[in-house]
């Protein structure tokens, strides 16, 4: 019995003795292993914190153009003392009996389903005051924290227009020729547009929306503008229906590649990006348009 358990516990010591070389072996590899981890996570945090910004889901990545890489919106943010001490009034708006809505809703549709990207604008002009009215209107678009982060640029000196024509062109050939690919040029192909865009030289006046992607203050300071993009496109939405409201035309475009040299030509600040180009004016006599269907009611509106 005694030699039993003694063998047994000199085969247990025999086999501990053997494995204590290769315990000590694992360990060293598991150390180096979590060492060399940790060291990596360390020297990829710097390297990280440039690549992954912090999370903005206001900023549409795709029209950037790059010009607030360099900013860490909320950093160095200005709160004015008016803003902080805001006083709260009574609302005042307007209301109408049922029969009344119906009628103004059925009108409002019926004015702007005769909305219609015009490619064919005419150099008649047109009264000053009317494109400072319709601004004014798109002014009153809501907006990310009241940010108001928009800039209209409305452009009238023609010499200014022909050089916005000259880039939008060559970039445009580009894109057309070059860099967009054939899916693009062939979805395009229906509406017969190009790159010759002779309403830029011909439509009165040229309306340059920029968004501001953060705000800039006179001391330097920067300014979260929360959700810009969708703002600084529900007032582009807006200054449509105004548009139309006063019988004029225009064609909403978004020229791909273009939003630097323009910001650049039109000496605005790095903080405004080129988000929409409205040329506008009255249609020529022989403007013509796609013959378009819009969708009914039931394809676009699901009640739940
Ligand atoms: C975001 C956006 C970008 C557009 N970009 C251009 C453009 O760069 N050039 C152009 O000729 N039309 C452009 N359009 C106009 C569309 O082609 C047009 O709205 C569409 O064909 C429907 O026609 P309608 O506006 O007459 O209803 C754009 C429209 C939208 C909403």
């Amino acid at each position: 019995m005694q030699f039993t358990v003694k063998a047994k516990l000199q085969r247990a010591m025999a086999i501990f003795s053997f494995l204590t070389p290769v315990f000590a072996a694992v360990i060293c590899i598991l150390i180096v292993m979590i060492v060399q981890r940790k060291r990596k996570t360390k020297g990829g945090g710097s390297e990280r914190k440039d690549s992954i910004k912090e999370p903005r889901p206001w900023v549409d990545e795709d029209l950037q153009d790059n010009t607030d890489i360099l900013t860490e919106a909320g950093k160095d943010d200005w709160q004015d003392e008016e803003e902080e001490n805001l006083q709260h009034i009574p609302f005042t708006g307007m209301r109408y009996p049922e029969k009344e809505m119906v009628s103004r809703s059925k009108e409002f549709y019926e004015l702007l389903n005769q909305r219609r990207s015009v490619r064919f604008i005419s150099a008649e002009p047109v009264p000053r005051e009317v494109i400072n009215n319709i601004i004014r209107v798109a002014g009153t678009s809501p907006s990310g924290a009241h940010t108001e982060p928009w800039t209209f640029v409305v452009v009238e000196d023609p010499e200014t227009k022909h050089r916005i024509r000259e880039i939008i062109e060559e970039e445009e050939e580009i894109n057309y020729c070059k860099r967009m690919g054939d899916k693009w040029v062939n979805d395009l192909k229906r509406l017969r547009t190009n790159w010759v865009k002779e309403y830029l030289d011909t439509a009165p006046f040229l309306i340059l929306i920029f968004k501001q992607v953060y705000g800039l203050h006179s001391s330097n300071k920067k300014k979260t503008h929360y959700y810009n993009e969708i703002s600084v496109s529900i007032a582009c939405g807006i200054l449509l229906a105004a548009i139309q409201n006063v019988g004029l035309v225009t064609v909403t475009t978004t020229p791909l590649n273009c939003g630097p040299r323009l910001r650049v030509l039109l000496e605005r600040p790095v903080n405004e990006k080129l988000l929409m180009l409205l040329p506008i004016g009255y249609p020529s006599k022989d403007a013509t348009v796609p013959d378009l269907q819009r969708k009914p009611l039931e394809d676009i509106m699901v009640v739940v």
